[in-house]
This record gives C-alpha cells, sequence and structure tokens, in this order.
C-alpha cells in the first residue's frame, strides 16, 4: 500500500507540523501527537492538524484504520491552556470542535495506544475510539470541573453510560484520576501491557482491522454507533456552547491563569 504524508493539510502552519505526524503504510493512517516537552498538550493548530487529517483518512481509499498514539511516557495532557486562554474556541467551526465533530463520526476504525497521563481530552476522544490498548502506567483523568468547565466530546453522556452514574460522577465531578486497571474494569480501555510494548500491539491489531473488508467493517461500527449518534452530536454542541461560555468565566480564567503561574487556584469568588 501507498505511503503518504497528511501533515501538509490546507491551513495548517509548517512550524506545527512537527507536533501531529502522520503517516500512511500497510493501510493504516497513524497519529502520532508529537509535543511531548508540553506534555502532548494540544493547541488549536494541533487541533486542526488532527482534522484535516482524519478528513484525509476519510477520504482517502488507501487508509483503512487509523491509529491515535502518543509517547510511552505521556498520551496527551489535553487541551494547551495558554492557548485555550489566549485562543478560546469561540464557534462551533473552532478546531477543537471540528476534531471532535471529526473523530465522533469517523466512519472507519481507529484504535488508540495509551500511556501516561490522559487528560481531559487525552481522556474523552478515547470514548470516540473503537480499540483501546494501554500502558500500566496510563493514568486517565477528565478535571473539567476542576478547570471551571464542563465535559466536552458527549462526555457528559458517554462516560455515565460506560461506567454508572456513581462512578460518572467521581470521574466528572470530583474529576478524580484512574488508573489503567480501572479503565479496564469499566470498559474504556481493551487491554494493558507494559508501556514499551503499546503501540506496537495498537499497529498489529490495526493491520488486522486494515486487512479487512473496508465495507463490512464501516457498516459494522455505523450499526454499532447508530443508537448513539443522534444524541452524541446534540450533546456535543451543547457541551460545547457551554464550554466555550464557561472558558470566559471567572472560575475557568482563575483556574488556567493559576497552572500557568504555577499556583493553587482560589475558587473563593466562583
Ligand atoms: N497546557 C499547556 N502546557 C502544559 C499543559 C497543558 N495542558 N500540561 C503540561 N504543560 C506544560 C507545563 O506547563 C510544563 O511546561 P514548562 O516546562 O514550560 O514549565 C511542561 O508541560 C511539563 O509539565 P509538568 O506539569 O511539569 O509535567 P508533570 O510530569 O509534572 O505533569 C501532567 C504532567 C500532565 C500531570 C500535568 O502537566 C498536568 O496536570 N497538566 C495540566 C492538565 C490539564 O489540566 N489539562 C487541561 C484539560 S482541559
Amino acid at each position: 500500500m501507498s505511503t503518504s504524508n497528511f501533515s501538509t493539510a490546507a491551513g495548517i502552519s509548517p512550524g506545527t507540523l512537527a507536533e501531529i505526524l502522520t503517516h500512511v503504510d500497510g493501510g493504516v493512517m497513524t497519529l502520532t501527537l508529537n509535543r511531548v516537552d508540553k506534555k502532548n498538550s494540544i493547541t488549536s493548530a494541533m487541533y486542526s492538524a488532527m482534522a484535516n487529517a482524519l478528513e484525509s483518512a476519510n477520504h482517502d481509499a488507501a487508509v483503512r484504520a487509523v491509529v491515535i498514539q502518543g509517547h510511552e511516557s505521556i498520551f496527551s495532557a489535553g487541551n494547551d491552556i495558554g492557548d485555550f486562554l489566549n485562543k478560546p474556541p469561540s464557534t462551533s467551526e473552532s478546531p477543537v470542535f471540528l476534531f471532535l465533530r471529526g473523530i465522533s463520526t469517523f466512519p472507519k476504525p481507529i484504535v488508540a495506544a495509551v500511556c501516561g497521563p490522559a487528560v481531559g481530552i487525552g481522556t474523552t476522544m478515547l470514548l470516540h475510539c473503537d480499540l483501546v490498548y494501554a500502558g500500566d502506567n496510563a493514568a486517565f483523568s477528565m478535571p473539567f470541573v476542576n478547570l471551571g468547565l464542563c465535559p466536552e466530546a458527549a462526555s457528559s453522556f458517554l462516560v455515565a453510560q460506560l461506567m454508572g452514574y456513581p462512578r460518572a460522577a467521581e470521574a466528572l465531578l470530583l474529576g478524580e484520576p484512574f488508573t489503567a486497571e480501572t479503565a479496564l474494569e469499566m470498559g474504556l480501555i481493551n487491554r494493558i501491557v507494559p508501556p514499551a510494548e503499546v503501540n506496537a500491539l495498537a499497529q498489529r491489531q490495526a493491520l488486522k482491522l486494515a486487512a479487512k473488508p473496508l465495507t463490512a467493517l464501516i457498516e459494522t461500527k455505523r450499526l454499532m454507533k447508530k443508537g448513539n449518534a443522534g444524541i452524541v452530536a446534540e450533546r456535543m454542541a451543547e457541551e460545547g456552547a457551554s464550554f466555550g461560555r464557561m472558558l470566559q468565566e471567572p472560575a475557568a480564567r482563575e483556574a488556567f491563569t493559576a497552572f500557568m503561574e504555577k499556583r493553587r487556584p482560589d475558587f473563593s469568588k466562583s
């Protein structure tokens, strides 16, 4: 199969391309978060690159499955907080929402390889992947409330559906992190392996998928997701509107400023 690179997708400046690496081999497009010095936190340019890569993968007949991976030490620290402060997503066409719509409606199989922290969207994007493999160092968290925000990626619906309301409340109201073992038990991930083996396992599974008839994969995924598709789209839009508004409010601004200033936030006035 052909090897191609989607990193040059329109609208992405060359300076940011190194932070999202993509390549296609054996029918699998591998998308690598490559901003390890900033814990793979995701800027709006990176969201654009990821949305464009998925769009290209959707339309490229040479791509039959996608792998999303980070580094052995970190999957993603979620949204880049400075970028969110300076360039908050203001419309439904903002890069973060384009990426979320892209991943949640992506018709071909997506396999994720997760090691180390998976914060915020680092965890919620997994709700839209089909197979998730994790290192035993993986740590999942959705600390939206702690940041003065509300959930995104339809996680306010999908997390409770997946793990039941009581555990969803611990994860989303308290924002408590949970381990790979807990994620496995709750059904968020498929398997735990040593961190050094996660990317290779994801790749092997994706190659297995890529060898299967694509039309059968797409139709099976569509049928499995059909029951949730409408509510996911609707919830994502509602969350997005709230999230965008809350980003401008005092609690989020205090949380983000505190993170930048490396101090504890003071929510006594919010
Ligand atoms: N946005 C922007 N920068 C981030 C970031 C984020 N979400 N997460 C980490 N970074 C940066 C840090 O500011 C630091 O930069 P510096 O070296 O210039 O000071 C660098 O990445 C390393 O982060 P650090 O916190 O020192 O690493 P750690 O190993 O001690 O902790 C995390 C890793 C992921 C647990 C921690 O960075 C974290 O909690 N990040 C914030 C997660 C978050 O709240 N995300 C928002 C979700 S909406």
